[in-house]
């Protein structure tokens, strides 16, 4: 199977990432994946084993794996079930080596287990949205096209679309949820703003009040929307609560010696990924001050490297999704003993 072979980038109105996707051997365009040799290496692949994509979006990692080792198997769950279905035919080829399962990595023990699966060899959580995501209708996530504002991953899921949150939260939650999930700047005017303009029910609409309110756009590298809609995206999927049980989950399901991959996109992600390998590579974790440790926490992880890996410029210029990239790896220690 060919791997992308060309790509085609969306175009940069109003300042947005241009979005990299590649071409496969049909024709069909895919969401490109972000440091695909770094994340190979960093999970330390090999044969015969069973390897979670916890995200697996349209499948570019998963297909990396598959390709590259012959004898591996690769559990690819997501939340969005109309992505998991174009992984599903686009790695049909692979017969029974690629399972794919709908859900949200939180619940990953329970999908694995659902399918005969108790341990995984390595896991990788490619955290964010996937250029489909952002450039198909349907999803509500984009500035760049006018449809209703609904954000949901999983369109089935009964939760509060955006335009369900925007419309009913008042003036200071919605301010809150701007300030801590995409750290707005101008979350208080912007919150003003909606409470006196709705209802508010498109994306065109969202974008068009902020951008009304953050004023000419002079010297501005993103959307002045961008943060509003990170925000709204967040709220809309609780991203940052799935998120931390879904570490958890990880790291229940990898086998002693694998590895847990993260690749996160926004400052936010980064934080609790990064506090969260630190806080289980740890031997104590008792609050500052206390004479003697209390706390008998035994080390889950291993951190691989305490340094974040960032995507080579090159990919960069390839691909200016990934600029904001931040991989870190860790390996499933065993009884709380480092492992070779
Ligand atoms: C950056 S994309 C992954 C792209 C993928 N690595 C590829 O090569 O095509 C992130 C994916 O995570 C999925 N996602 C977001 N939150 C999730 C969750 N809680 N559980 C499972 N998948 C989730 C999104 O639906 C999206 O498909």
């Amino acid at each position: 199977m060919a791997t992308p072979v060309a790509k085609a980038k969306a175009d940069q109105r109003g300042g947005a990432p241009v979005l990299s996707l590649s071409v496969g051997m049909t024709d069909e365009i895919f969401h490109q994946p972000v440091m695909k040799r770094e994340v190979l290496e960093h999970l330390q692949v090999r044969d015969e084993g069973l390897w979670v994509d916890a995200t697996v979006g349209e499948g570019g990692h998963a297909l990396a794996v598959l390709e590259a080792f012959p004898g591996s198997r690769v559990l690819g769950i997501d939340r969005d079930p109309r992505g998991l279905s174009r992984a599903a035919r686009r790695l049909q080829s692979f017969g029974q080596r690629f399972i794919p399962a709908q859900g949200s990595y939180s619940q990953m023990v329970e999908l694995a287990q659902s399918q005969g699966i108790t341990q995984a060899d390595g896991i990788l959580m490619d955290l964010g949205i996937s250029s489909r995501q952002v450039d198909s209708p349907g999803y509500g996530l984009s500035f760049q096209r006018d449809e209703p504002l609904d954000m949901r991953f999983d369109p089935t899921d009964d939760t509060a679309t955006a335009a369900q949150i925007v419309n009913t939260s008042s003036e200071e939650e919605l301010r809150g949820i701007l300030f801590q999930f995409g750290e707005e700047p101008n979350a208080r005017a912007i919150a003003r703003a909606i409470v006196q303009d709705r209802p508010i029910n498109t994306t065109r609409e969202l974008a068009g009040l902020v951008a009304r309110v953050a004023g000419p756009s002079r010297g501005r590298r993103i959307h002045p929307a961008t943060r509003t809609f990170q925000a709204l995206r967040v709220a809309v999927n609780d991203e940052l609560a799935h998120l931390e049980s879904g570490l958890k989950a990880a790291i229940s399901l990898l086998a002693p010696g694998g590895r847990l991959v993260v690749i996160s996109y926004h400052s936010l992600e980064d934080r609790l990924v990064k506090t969260t390998l630190a806080r289980e590579a740890t031997q104590c974790v008792c609050p500052p001050g206390l004479p003697v440790c209390v706390c008998q926490h035994l080390p889950t992880l291993r951190l691989v490297s305490r340094r974040v890996v960032r995507p080579t410029d090159e990919e960069v210029r390839d691909n200016p999704r990934s600029r904001s990239a931040r991989l870190r790896a860790a390996q499933r220690l065993d009884a709380g003993k480092e492992l070779k």
